[in-house]
């Protein structure tokens, strides 16, 4: 029977890039789809980009551009980073669209005739100076359990306490640094607590992994509290239909951006009804694939609002855990906090995507990838056991037989112990246990080259007698890294492409393995996946050690504490200015010191600087260069130094000032 199934990955915020661990989702979710395309069922895969909240709209105005345009252009570069991964979504969206807007005003409506919104005051920190509300992760303090700096008005990172933002000690604004002030304004709930026997059946159904609705039994057992739906402006989102200053929380329309993406899907097509999927007790399936830290939005939150709406719930929730490089958190230090995109500029996606299917296993545990386990893998398994299979015998049948196969099966018996597999297989990849399929199907490959040892192509070649059997045993070789292909085409499309073309066959089912391809001519091998290199790795950390990018958090608002970096409210602080060099000297006993008199536009100032290698100091005199000034002054031991002069250049002889026909005055500032 043909199922029709709608298949989701969260989705990914529009406040930052998209990086290997977003890849380990939708990797996950799309060998999932692909699997179900092959087995001949209706599947609509469809994400979005996570768009509203206070984030993007900082973001926004620290650009200097409106919201629609940032996220319109994070849009482009999230689906480029997908497509290039061989993701296969058939619709990746906005939550900013109409659609959405229509169906969470539509879902907030219904909500509130069931009686199941109100509304309630809530004292929440303001700050004044940039006259907004501070979600718990925008303002910092010290911890009130242990006293650590610099913490987070949720939790703290030192001593693993949770605690509300107004118990944090000294806390501060992470916009202007002000400290924040206690504010009541008038928030909206949805009275969660009704659907608590709903929710205790609901996620005892099958629809989540059994231990993590062990978890979600211990947030139901302690009670249930009323979700906030609503944020106060100025904010980036949807107004809340009779407000004129509410808007829904992001988390509230967010899920809801599933639908609005597959409407969007519907209406570019005419086979396709919204309503077969979403009404209550539809046959059709719904499925999210998400990371374990935003069950309760999935698997508390979404179904009730879904049933409270009039909806269908969730099919299933498919819950991934984390992943960990080299044994640690994603690191930007360690240059293992990698891009999509850096990713990219170095490996084949399907390096990964295979790598992540020997790691995923339906649970939501951990997962550690190790990059030297890694290379070895995708050498050891895909290169040296898969595809040699057909490097080692393609070119006997294109020289000897034209590329013919043979008309019969060499070994009927390991042949059937090929197509017996399927339906084991069958059944890792719909539980996603890819780890345990790709297990069977490297087994295969394991017997396969086996065969190949045992019966020496290469020799048999050397005697005409038996050229027949060189063909009989290239064919069985060639049919038995077909099944393989097909095996592993849910994780290696692109491998299973090339796979088509050498075969010269149609787009491989998984039925297909069922069928030997018997007299049937294929064409010259070429490889289908290059050997890795560790060294290309050892690149690739290299390049993202160096290269700054930005981490987001699950609640989709917050950038996530990394002290390895300045952030933008640091850099602001730095002070440069446009500064003339009216005069340049020796400083005795400091042979790398000169001591500059500089123009700062309405005063001078005297700074030593470690140039003199570089310049003869008659010659700067005149010259303009860039200085921070705000830089606290140093006594050195010829005297105090009222700033920093800013070079750029490999040090030496070789360092680089401002030209003095670069239009630049003193005293101007530099940004
Ligand atoms: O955790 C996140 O990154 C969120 N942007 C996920 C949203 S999933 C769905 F609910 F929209
Ligand atoms: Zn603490």
């Amino acid at each position: 029977m043909t199922r029709n199934i709608l298949v989701t990955s969260a989705l990914p915020n529009a406040n930052g890039p998209i990086h290997l661990g977003h890849m380990y989702e939708h990797v996950q979710t799309d060998i999932w789809v692909r699997f179900q395309r092959m087995r001949g069922h209706q599947v609509v895969y469809v994400c979005a980009d996570d768009t509203h909240g206070t984030a993007t709209m900082i973001r926004a105005e620290e650009d200097g551009v409106a919201p629609e345009q940032l996220i319109e252009a994070v849009r482009r570069d999230h689906v480029s980073d997908f497509e290039r991964f061989l993701v296969s979504h058939d619709n990746y969206y906005s939550t900013h669209s109409d659609e959405n807007r229509h169906f969470s005003e539509l879902i907030y409506e219904r909500l509130q005739a069931r009686g199941l919104i109100f509304t309630r005051e809530v004292e929440q920190l303001y700050d004044p100076e940039k006259k907004l509300f501070l979600a718990d992760r925008f303002v910092v303090g010290e911890c009130p359990n242990c006293g650590a700096a610099g913490q987070y008005g949720d939790n703290c990172e030192v001593c693993g306490a949770t605690y509300d933002a107004t118990d944090l000690k000294n806390p501060k604004s992470v916009y202007s640094g002000a400290t924040p002030e206690l504010k009541a304004s008038e928030h909206y709930f949805f009275d969660l607590p009704q659907y608590t026997d709903f929710l205790k059946k609901w996620t005892r159904s099958g629809a989540v992994q059994p231990e993590i609705a062990n978890k979600l039994a211990e947030w139901l057992d302690g009670g249930l509290k009323a979700w906030d739906i609503s944020r106060d402006a100025p904010y980036f989102g949807f107004v809340i239909p009779g407000t004129t200053d509410k808007y829904f929380y992001v988390w509230m329309d967010a899920p809801i951006g599933y639908m609005a993406s597959f409407q969007k899907f519907c209406d570019q097509r005419n086979d396709m009804q919204f309503d077969d999927f979403w009404q209550p007790e539809s046959e059709y399936e719904v499925h999210h694939f998400i990371g374990k830290d935003i069950i309760n939005f999935h698997a508390l939150f979404w179904p009730a609002v879904l049933d409270g709406a009039g909806f269908r719930t969730p099919t299933r929730i498919h819950t991934h855990g984390f992943i960990t490089v080299n044994g640690t958190k994603m690191s930007k230090s360690r240059g293992t906090f990698i891009l999509a995109n850096d990713y990219l500029d170095y490996l084949d996606p399907e390096y990964l995507r295979y790598y992540y299917a020997t790691k995923l296993n339906g649970t939501a545990d951990d997962v550690d990838i190790n990059l030297e386990d890694f290379v070895q893998r995708v050498n050891s398994d895909l290169v040296g056991k898969v595809i040699n299979i057909a490097s080692r015998c393609a070119g006997f049948l294109v020289k000897g037989f034209d590329g013919k196969l043979a008309d019969t099966m060499h070994d009927g018996e390991l042949w059937q112990k090929f197509t017996a597999q399927s339906e084991a297989i069958a059944e890792y990849y719909e539980a996603d246990d890819t780890s345990k399929a790709v297990r069977e199907i490297t087994a295969l490959a394991d017997l396969a080259n086996q065969y190949i040892a045992q019966h020496e192509p290469w020799n048999l070649n050397k005697d005409p007698e038996r050229r027949e059997d060189v063909q009989l045993v290239c064919s069985q070789a060639i049919n038995m890294f077909r099944v393989l292909a097909i095996y592993l085409k849910p994780i290696l499309p692109e491998m299973a492409a090339k796979t088509e073309a050498f075969l010269q066959v149609e787009p491989l089912t998984w039925a297909d393995a069922q069928t030997p391809l018997l007299g049937h001519t294929i064409a010259k091998f070429k490889a289908m996946l290059a050997r890795m290199e560790m060294k290309t790795v050892d690149k690739l950390v290299a390049a993202s050690a160096e290269a700054p990018s930005e981490a987001t958090t699950a609640d989709g608002d917050a950038p996530a504490a990394d002290d390895e970096f300045i952030n933008i409210d640091d850099f602001a602080k730095v002070e440069l200015k446009v500064a003339k060099i009216v005069a340049a000297e020796l400083v005795d006993g400091a042979d790398k010191l000169l001591q500059l008199t500089l123009d700062v536009g309405d005063h001078e100032r005297q700074v030593f600087s470690g140039i003199r290698e570089a310049y003869d100091p008659a010659d700067l005199v005149g010259k303009l260069t860039v200085v921070v000034a705000n830089l606290a002054p140093r006594k050195m031991r010829f005297g105090v130094s009222e700033g920093m002069v800013l070079a750029a250049g490999p040090g030496g002889k070789d360092i680089f000032l401002l030209s003095p026909d670069s239009g630049a005055e003193p005293g101007m500032d530099v940004r």
